[in-house]
């Protein structure tokens, strides 16, 4: 009798633990059938873009982080980038970049965001070129002419191969020549520029970077990806406190780009499924969110990584917050003492070329999970790798319908931005995901419109 009381006492509080894990931000899973996705509604003013990042389409970025890696083997014979690619020549956005405003121009889009290559700004520690400054500087002119609406990105996973020599982020006194880079091209383009992302995907970075090792510097330490979070998010903070009290700093937004994936139980009744999941989102998504609503930073993996900071600034450190979002990645535990989970796409979800699958509904979750800051918000990134480009057209009019509905539910989206306008140099992935609404052809450069991105255009026309 005893063991049956004790069996249906821990029965208990193993479907009440679930039940716990369940209700934090439940999976969603629409009635597709049942919904009409051209039933859209975006609000006055709604900014429709498309987003690019420096190293990925510009070109002859030869002097940072990631040309150092890509120049690299990782040791055992494999390729660090797929196929041996190294970015090179990428879009040759430096050079093609009116061709490209056109490209925008015809997709109907009116916003541009774009990150700008420190390297090529700040080539040796305290030396500007003037020549890079100039440049962007045209683009900044051309892109408002043709009456498009640039965001800067400041950093873009890439920095100059002198600040990665002096350990870059990993160190807190490094975050100082980073503000200062911000500061000079703020005083630059902050007369024609008015929206402004500091940092891209901290999370993203430092996971990849430190702790799966696959980016630059390829290090595998959970403690040092810690460390590198909490610096970058200093980096965050002092930077926009600083622009802020530049000249125009009060007339322009400025706000972080913050990546989610939610890590969803890949067996909804498995506890360890859920508790690996809610691990990584407390470590990944809510650890950030609260640094910014309570101003504290904490995250504790037992054996791996243990981080607590506070910085009261910032509470009050985002005009906006920018985020992009591709997909959930259901969590499985495995028995496995050094690699205690994996991911694996839902078979019941259309894959995408990518290690997800597409999940507009997910798309929907994180615009109420990232509401919580109490921010405008704009959507960054979105788009799919589809070298097929037989679910581009289907992934654009979900999400999209996905969107307007966190909007009509209470969401304040002000902008989306398609990742992305050109296929381009997708890091570690080298050429091989097309994520572009252009399709480019890489040995003559030549751009063509993809047919699935029409979806892109019509919904845009439609709804500008
Ligand atoms: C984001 C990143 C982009 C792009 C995109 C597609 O995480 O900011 O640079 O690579 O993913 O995978």
């Amino acid at each position: 009798m005893d063991f049956i009381f004790s069996l249906l006492f821990l029965g208990i509080i193993y479907v009440l633990l679930i039940i716990y894990f369940r209700s934090r931000d439940p999976e969603l899973h629409w009635n597709w059938a049942r919904l009409n996705v051209d039933d859209l509604s975006f609000p006055e003013g709604f900014i429709w873009g498309a987003a690019t990042a420096a190293h990925q389409v510009e070109g002859a970025c030869d002097n940072n982080n990631w040309h150092a890696w890509e120049q690299g083997g990782d040791g055992d014979g494999r390729d660090r980038i797929r196929g041996g690619a190294v970015s090179g020549a990428a879009c040759e956005h430096w050079t093609r970049y009116p061709e490209d405003i056109r490209l925008m121009s015809n997709l109907g889009i009116r916003a541009y965001r774009f990150s700008l290559e420190w390297s090529k700004i700040e080539p040796e520690e305290g030396k500007f070129n003037q020549a890079a400054l100039d440049h962007y500087s045209v683009v900044v002119d051309a892109l408002l002419t043709a009456g498009i609406e640039p965001m800067i990105t400041l950093y873009h996973f890439t920095h100059p191969i002198w600040f990665m020599k002096k350990g870059g982020f990993e160190k807190l006194e490094n975050v100082a020549f980073f503000q200062r880079f911000c500061e000079k091209v703020f005083n630059e383009y902050s007369d024609r520029v008015k929206k402004w992302c500091t940092i891209n995907e901290i999370e993203v970075e430092a996971t990849q970077s430190y702790f799966k090792g696959d980016w630059p510097p390829g290090k595998q330490d959970g403690q040092i990806m810690g460390k590198v979070m909490q610096h970058l998010l200093e980096a965050h903070v002092r930077v926009y406190r600083a622009l802020k009290i530049l000249p125009n700093g009060d007339k322009v937004e400025i706000g972080l780009v913050k990546n989610i994936f939610q890590f969803d139980p890949w067996r909804p009744w498995h506890l360890a499924d859920n508790l690996a999941g809610r691990l990584l989102n407390r470590v990944f998504n809510d650890s950030i969110i609260d640094f910014f609503t309570t101003g504290r930073f904490k995250i504790f993996i037992p054996g791996l990584v243990t981080v607590d900071h506070f910085n009261s600034q910032a509470l009050h450190s985002n005009d906006f917050i920018g985020l992009n979002y591709y997909s959930h990645l259901p969590v499985k535990f495995k028995w496995d003492r050094n690699d205690f989970f994996e991911f694996r796409a839902r078979p019941t979800e259309i894959p995408t070329d990518m290690e997800y699958s597409i999940y507009p509904e997910g798309f929907y979750r994180a615009l109420k999970q990232i509401g919580k800051l109490g921010l405008p918000i704009y959507v960054t990134e979105n788009g799919i790798a589809d070298f097929q480009d037989d679910r581009r057209k289907h992934y654009i009019r979900r999400y999209l319908y996905a969107l307007s509905r966190a909007i009509s539910t209470g969401s304040d989206v002000r902008g989306y931005y398609y990742w992305s306008l050109l296929d381009n140099f997708e890091w570690a992935e080298g050429y091989e995901m097309k994520f572009g609404l252009y399709q480019i052809d890489f040995n003559t450069q030549k751009r063509v419109l993809r047919d699935g991105a029409v979806a892109y255009q019509e919904i845009i026309a439609r709804h500008d």
